[in-house]
């Protein structure tokens, strides 16, 4: 689908009194503005610094150079526009992000909303050659306006292994996570709201109180299903840990969210750091405008070729960059943008009629991803089904609760407590993996867990649910895959999408893990008092080749790819930037955001993105 089905409040946006348009939604309605914050669409404007993309990395990066006592000039290019205008209060309410982020499994086409802009993969021959809806945030916020929001930190052996891999302590576990800590504002459970019966612990020193802007809490609800789910963990031999924010991910225990417990939203990048940099800084943000080109001045970035869009019209202009362009476009759109202005390989450029200005053929390459297998369990506690079908009464009641007390189902992500990260454990080792998925897995620290087990309070149900019917997600991903994908252009035109091929299950030793974690989380769903029955997958899928099969036809994404523009050591050949985001071959170009991770870390990507763009920020500020 062409960008430009997704644009028709352009002209609104560019147009409408600034005073009218305004991001954060509470209880007064609109409250806080962008203001004197707009750059003037279609008139040629210099900054200091022109950052491509308002998503996750590019918000954050935007908001600490904005705010530094330099006072930079700061221009944000957005494809997209606000999720809190296009898509009403669904976006914005975190029990709703079921429905609206996930068309893949959820099913429905007709649930995709105007911000959330799917791109059809290739066929993925490991997932018996489906195509799959690859959704990306278009809109301000961009990947944390439509995520789950789950926040969870990578592994302290995570980082030093990324840091030995590039050959650079600026990336050491030491290094980072100080920075993980700058962009948080915790809130510790609020147990007025949530059921103070439920053991919910924290990792209290993963946190400080100058952190901030992102608020992360835990809504102010918490399932019934957690202490039955978190007693089978422990039968099996899983071990509660203090939260999985301070390095280690192994055990099992409560994730936190990026929600704001005060309103109960959703807490992106954009009611984070872009409203705490707007007003009285140098930022100014370009909504629906889209980075057709970097402009370079021989191998400098010296601007952005960027067209807006009106009901009526497509206009084009350039806005300069005096001192560096920064390319925060996302895993899928970042490569795709150095490709069409020159930056690639070399023999796709030439195919699409585009001058080289850097040949490097890694962009695009080394897509890393995690692969995810969706169960579905009736259960025997309380869960969101009844919201999920559409129980009106069930609804009412969690709206109440919602707009009375900002608590309630619907002030929840949907999960939390019971979440588990392992290795695979021996029996399962000894009787799924071959030695060859055994050796390549060894080469991982002892400290990264293989697989995830994610119990998710919401989406697909049979379409004959019983009104007092509960079913439970519990979906399991893989961390320690041996496939990657990767990208190329459809033509010269960011326009287009790219042609994407995130190659899930690529190699057999990914599908023997698929296998394992299958068969694990199946160990585990059926060791609980919780769990009644399975609906998917059926009863019957019981041999290893009916496994197998199953997984090909039903795995889906959990869309945390990353790697396409890598970083690497000086001496790799397989990397398109330094470990600081500079682009080999180019001054004045940065790459930041997940496509410039050296390696896909596990757990969930998104603090692991706000936890780079601030360190990337830093190395800017402080020429480091
Ligand atoms: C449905 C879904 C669920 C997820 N769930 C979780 C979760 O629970 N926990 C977790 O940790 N992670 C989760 N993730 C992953 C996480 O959100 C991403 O890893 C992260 O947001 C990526 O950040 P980014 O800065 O790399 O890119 P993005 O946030 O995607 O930002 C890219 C931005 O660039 C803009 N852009 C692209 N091309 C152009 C152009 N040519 N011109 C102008 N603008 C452009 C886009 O519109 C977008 O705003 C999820 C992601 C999705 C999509
Ligand atoms: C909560 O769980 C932790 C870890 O299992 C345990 O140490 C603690 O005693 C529990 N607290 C309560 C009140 O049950
Ligand atoms: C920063 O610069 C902007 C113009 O780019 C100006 O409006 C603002 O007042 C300046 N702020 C400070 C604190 O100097
Ligand atoms: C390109 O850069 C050179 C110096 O590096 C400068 O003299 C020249 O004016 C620049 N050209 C343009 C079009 O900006
Ligand atoms: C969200 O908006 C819809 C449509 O206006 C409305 O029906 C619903 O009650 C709102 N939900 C809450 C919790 O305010
Ligand atoms: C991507 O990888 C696939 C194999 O999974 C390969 O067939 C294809 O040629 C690659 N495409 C690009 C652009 O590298
Ligand atoms: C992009 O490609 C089209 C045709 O495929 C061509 O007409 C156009 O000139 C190209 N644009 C640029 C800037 O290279
Ligand atoms: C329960 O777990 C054990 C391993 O601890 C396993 O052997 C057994 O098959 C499991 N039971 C069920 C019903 O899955
Ligand atoms: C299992 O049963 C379902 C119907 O309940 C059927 O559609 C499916 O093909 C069966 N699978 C196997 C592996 O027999
Ligand atoms: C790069 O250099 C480092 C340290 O000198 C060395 O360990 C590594 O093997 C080299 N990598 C490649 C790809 O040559």
């Amino acid at each position: 689908m062409p960008l430009e089905l997704v644009w028709p409040l352009a002209a609104l946006v560019a147009t409408a009194s600034a005073a009218t348009i305004g991001a954060s939604i509470n209880n007064n309605g609109v409250t806080e503005l962008f203001g004197d914050s707009f750059g003037e669409p279609g008139v040629a404007t210099e900054y200091d610094y022109v950052i491509i993309g308002g998503g996750t990395a590019g918000n954050t990066v935007a908001a600490r150079l904005a705010l530094d006592s330099a006072n930079y000039s700061v221009a944000v290019i957005e494809a997209g526009s606000f999720y809190e205008i296009l898509s009403g209060n669904k976006t914005q309410i975190p029990g709703h992000n079921f429905e609206e982020a996930n068309p893949a499994y959820v099913g429905s086409s007709q649930l995709i909303t105007q911000t959330l802009h799917a791109i059809k993969t290739e066929p993925i021959q490991g997932y018996n050659g489906r195509s799959i809806g690859y959704t990306t945030g278009m809109t301000f916020g961009g990947g944390t306006a439509a995520n789950y929001a789950g926040y969870a930190r990578s592994t302290k052996g995570a980082h030093d292994y990324w840091a030995n891999v590039v050959q650079d302590s600026f990336w050491s576990w030491d290094n980072v996570y100080p920075f993980y800590k700058k962009s948080v504002n915790f809130s510790p459970p609020d147990f007025t709201k949530i059921d103070p019966s439920l053991n919910i612990t924290f990792d209290e020193n993963a946190y400080e109180t100058s952190g901030g802007p992102l608020h992360v809490s835990y809504g102010n609800f918490q399932g019934p299903y957690g202490p039955p789910l978190a007693e089978a963990l422990e039968g099996q031999g899983l071990e509660n840990i203090q939260g999985f924010s301070s390095g280690k991910l192994i055990g099992y225990g409560t994730i936190a969210a990026a929600v704001d417990p005060q309103t109960a939203t959703r807490s992106s990048s954009e009611t984070s750091f872009l409203q705490a940099a707007a007003g009285g800084t140098g930022l100014k943000i370009y909504p629906n405008t889209l980075a057709k080109r970097i402009i370079f001045n021989g191998t400098r970035a010296a601007g952005v070729e960027v067209k807006g869009n009106s009901l009526t019209s497509d206009f084009s202009w350039t806005i300069s960059a005096r001192k560096e362009v920064i390319l925060s476009a996302g895993v899928w759109r970042s490569p795709q943008v150095l490709m069409v202005s020159g930056v690639g390989p070399a023999d796709t450029l030439a195919a699409h009629g585009i001058d080289v200005v850097s040949d490097l053929p890694a962009v695009g390459q080394n897509a890393w991803d995690h692969p995810f297998m969706a169960h579905i369990y009736k259960v025997n506690v309380e869960t969101n089904s009844q919201i999920v079908s559409g129980n009106s009464e069930a609804l009412l009641e969690a709206e109440e609760q919602y707009r009375d007390h900002q608590s309630g189902r619907l002030s929840s992500i949907g999960t939390g407590q019971a979440v588990s990260f392992e290795k695979y454990p021996d029996a399962i080792r000894s009787d799924i993996l071959s030695q060859q998925a055994k050796d390549f897995l060894s080469g991982f620290p002892e400290d990264w867990p293989e697989t995830n087990y994610l119990p998710l309070e919401s989406s697909a149900v049979p379409t004959d649910l019983g009104p007092d019917d509960n079913y439970l997600l519990y979906g399991s991903t893989l961390f320690a895959t041996s496939a990657r994908g990767n990208m190329t252009i459809r033509s010269n035109n960011t326009a287009d999408d790219p042609v994407i091929n995130p190659n899930w299950l690529g190699e057999e030793a990914d599908v023997e893990m698929a296998v394992a974690s299958f068969t694990r989380l199946r160990e585990i769903a059926f060791n609980s008092t919780l769990v009644e029955s399975s609906w998917v997958p059926e009863a019957n899928v019981t041999t290893r080749e009916q496994i197998v099969d199953w997984i090909r036809q039903n795995a889906a994404l959990t869309y945390h790819g990353g790697c396409t523009c890598r970083m690497g050591a000086a001496n790799d050949t397989n990397a398109v930037v330094d470990t600081r985001g500079r682009v080999r071959g180019i001054t004045g170009l940065r790459v930041v955001d997940a496509s410039a991770f050296a390696l896909l870390p596990p757990g969930y990507p998104m603090a692991v993105v706000y936890m780079f763009a601030e360190k990337m920020a830093d190395a800017i500020l402080r020429s480091t």
